[in-house]
């Protein structure tokens, strides 16, 4: 006996792949429904080997669905994960809506999987932002082995992560570049993607944080550690798919770049591409399509007392987003639903 599992936001970036990696990863599903908005009513979209023809969120009974995977964007989740959630069916939502909530688990599986039952409160589970996702993936074995007291990271953060209207301003800005007279004003970004680098992700807050780098710091000490200080600055780059980080370390204990590299090797979700010499390391194209969180260029860092710098690359549409979201439906139906 398995799951009658819903997915909502089928059309969308997320939405498919969370589609994809449920039949990918065989989990236990008796019966799917792909729910979008009206306008994409009876668009069909793969699953498995098979095709479904997505229904009308707005309309959905969630009554007698068990889980509900949401990729539909805060200003939706608002209205229809309480509905489900009320109705008996298990969300795990990808917005930020339910990020920062005490009563919400935020959980990374490979991290603390065991905040799973706190599901109860509210019958939601966020997932977290996909800078976050791969970063506490790479930081939580060394955390264990030598406590981190603060990072810096920089992120070079793809296209994708803005949804199907990023991906296709930067392929239609690239195109137009070529085509006098046909050039793409910026619209979902701030300035022109293509070609060029944008240091800015989300909104401005008062201190002068971007909102994305204060998701990174806040989500970070709710799955991480409470007493990490983390310091950030996000950035969009013309990359399609695949979120890289440059993360700088410091420890409270020393740790050699020798064992680091030993304990990433065994981490679980980590892949450690490390080899010191041209190309020896992981770019985000190579990611694109894989489970991993692949960890490079791991090196002290010299100029402070326990330092470490590392380089961390994964597909933010899996790691930081769809795949979370399934591996967190697999420890819930391991560990509370049990019916697969
Ligand atoms: N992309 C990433 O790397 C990433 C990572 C982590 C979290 N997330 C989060 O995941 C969510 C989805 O992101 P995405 O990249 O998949 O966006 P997307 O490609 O733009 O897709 C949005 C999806 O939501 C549906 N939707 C939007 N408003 C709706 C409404 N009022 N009623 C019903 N369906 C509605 C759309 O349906 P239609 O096609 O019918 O409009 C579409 O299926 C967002 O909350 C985002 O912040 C994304």
């Amino acid at each position: 006996m398995g799951y009658r599992v819903v997915v909502a936001g089928a059309t969308g970036n997320v939405g498919r792949e969370m589609l994809n990696i449920l039949a990918e990863r065989e989990f236990p599903v008796d019966e799917i429904a792909a729910l979008a908005s009206r306008k994409s009513l009876g668009t069909e979209i793969s699953f498995g080997d098979k095709t479904v023809k997505t229904r009308d969120l707005d309309t959905f009974d969630f009554t007698g669905w068990d889980i509900a995977l949401f990729a539909v964007g805060s200003e939706a989740t608002k209205i229809y994960a309480p509905k489900a959630a009320a109705a008996g069916c298990i969300v795990i939502d990808n917005s930020s809506l339910y990020r920062y909530d005490s009563q919400v688990p935020l959980i990374v599986p490979e991290v603390n999987a065991d905040q799973i039952f706190m599901y109860k409160n509210k019958n939601i589970i966020a997932n977290p932002n996909c800078s976050t996702a791969q970063m506490v993936v790479a930081l939580k074995p060394l955390h264990d082995r030598a406590r981190i007291k603060r990072v810096v990271v920089a992120t070079y953060q793809s296209v994708s992560g803005a949804g199907k209207e990023g991906i296709d301003e930067l392929w239609d800005q690239t195109k137009g570049l070529y085509v006098p007279g046909q050039e793409v004003a910026p619209k979902k970004f701030q300035k022109q993607i293509a070609f060029n680098v944008i240091p800015q992700i989300d909104v401005f807050m008062d201190s002068g944080e971007t909102k994305e780098e204060w998701k990174m710091v806040a989500e970070t000490k709710k799955i991480l550690d409470p007493a990490i200080k983390v310091t950030a600055t996000c950035v969009r780059v013309p990359v399609f798919v695949g979120h890289s980080e440059a993360i700088n370390i410091e420890f409270e204990e020393p740790l050699d770049w020798e064992e680091a590299q030993d304990i990433l090797r065994e981490a679980p979700g980590v892949l450690l591409v490390d080899k010191r010499e041209p190309g020896g390391y992981v770019t985000p194209i190579e990611c694109v399509g894989e489970y991993a969180t692949y960890v490079s260029r791991v090196r002290q860092d010299s100029t402070i007392e326990n330092g470490l710098s590392l380089w961390c690359v994964s597909d933010n549409l899996r790691k930081g987003a769809a795949l979370n979201a399934v591996q967190i439906a697999e420890v819930l139906g391991n560990r509370v639903l049990k019916k697969g």
